[in-house]
């Protein structure tokens, strides 16, 4: 079931009467409440299980009047919104005087984006007449994976009606599958523009729209729950094993009789694709598919590192944040 112009229409009247939806985006699915009222914003934390001093995304429509929301928009943002909005790109910036504090953790920032999924835009242009945004993180648990389908929405939140979503907007799985790249444009002039988190836009894409390199996050950096160690990870542990070790590891756990998930990108036998966007794409379902099978342990082989994985590999670092002491303890 796709939401057609009769369910957009009373998801925005929804939002309107501060109540939470689930919403499709073209990286992840939003657990989406109206950013001007911080009681709505309030219950996305509660829902969550998130802690109040973590900022949440605000999604705005498509030539929105950002100054609603941003104190300063420089030239730099320009020219990224120009190259890359509507699409799966955050950007950080200097936050206006009336947004909520709940939607900045307490920060002095912003963080905005513009998504590219025809039903978020839909939904966007019927909420407050294309005036208003939407406050929204990925719709999961703190912690836990991403959903890039409406039915992971309802696996983590409960149907309509039974929990915390008033509405559910079905827009089928989400394109790009791990969420948008953030960009953090608040410290120019002192450290200049930082890859808060990476993702399908790249790095390198970024730094040709703005002619300089992109920095690394510090400790003054602006907060990413995503930053997280224990971020992004399924209920099983997952451990991440270069291909050269994969059988020799796998021979090593079934001699242990333990039950293990494999998920292998290069051999005949994969259930992941071989190239970056394909394999982003299936990431989460997969990592959902694998945690349902009661294994002891999921094996990801670990992909190629070069530029083009970068928002894979740190998903996926995350989700097997403890593989060497995982591997250790089921082995030794
Ligand atoms: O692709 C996405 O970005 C998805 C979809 C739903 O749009 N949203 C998403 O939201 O991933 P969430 O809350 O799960 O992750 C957003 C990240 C968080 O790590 C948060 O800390 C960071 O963005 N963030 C939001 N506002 C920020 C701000 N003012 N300063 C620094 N980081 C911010
Ligand atoms: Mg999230």
């Amino acid at each position: 079931m796709s939401a057609d112009v009769n369910a957009i229409r009373a998801a925005a009247r929804l939002l309107e009467a501060g109540q939470l939806v689930g919403i499709p985006t073209e990286t992840v699915y939003g657990l989406a409440a109206d950013a001007g009222n911080p009681d709505a914003v309030a219950a996305i934390f509660a829902a969550k299980g998130r802690p109040s001093n973590h900022p949440v995304i605000v999604h705005v429509a498509r030539d929105a009047d950002l100054s609603r929301w941003a104190s300063e928009v420089p030239e730099e943002a320009q020219r990224l919104i120009a190259a890359f909005w509507p699409g799966p790109l955050t950007l950080i910036l200097p936050r206006a005087a009336s947004v909520p504090s709940a939607v900045t953790g307490g920060q002095d920032s912003v963080g905005l984006r513009c998504p590219s999924h025809p039903v978020a835009q839909a939904l966007l242009k019927e909420f407050r007449q294309g005036q208003g945004g939407l406050a929204a993180p990925s719709a999961n648990r703190f912690g836990r994976v991403s959903p890039t389908t409406a039915q992971h929405v309802i696996d983590e939140f409960g149907a309509p009606g039974a929990g915390p979503l008033a509405a559910v907007l079905d827009g089928g799985q989400s394109d790009v599958g791990i969420e948008s790249t953030i960009v953090d444009l608040t410290r120019l002039s002192t450290r200049g523009p930082v890859l808060l988190r990476p993702g399908r836009i790249g790095a390198a894409q970024i730094e040709q729209v703005l002619g300089r390199a992109l920095g690394a996050p510090d400790t003054a950096a602006p907060r990413v729950s995503g930053s997280l160690d224990a971020h992004y990870a399924p209920r099983t542990p997952v451990a991440l094993v270069p291909s050269a070790a994969l059988a020799d590891v796998v021979r090593r756990l079934r001699h242990k009789e333990k039950r293990v998930a494999l998920m292998t990108w290069s051999d005949a036998a994969a259930v992941m694709p071989a190239d970056p966007q394909g394999y982003a794409h299936a990431l989460y379902v997969r990592l959902r598919v694998m945690d349902a099978q009661g294994a002891d342990l999921i094996v990801v082989e670990q992909p190629p590192e070069d530029d083009a994985w970068q928002g894979v590999n740190d998903r996926l670092r995350r989700a097997a944040f403890d593989s060497a002491g995982v591997l250790d303890r089921l082995l030794g």
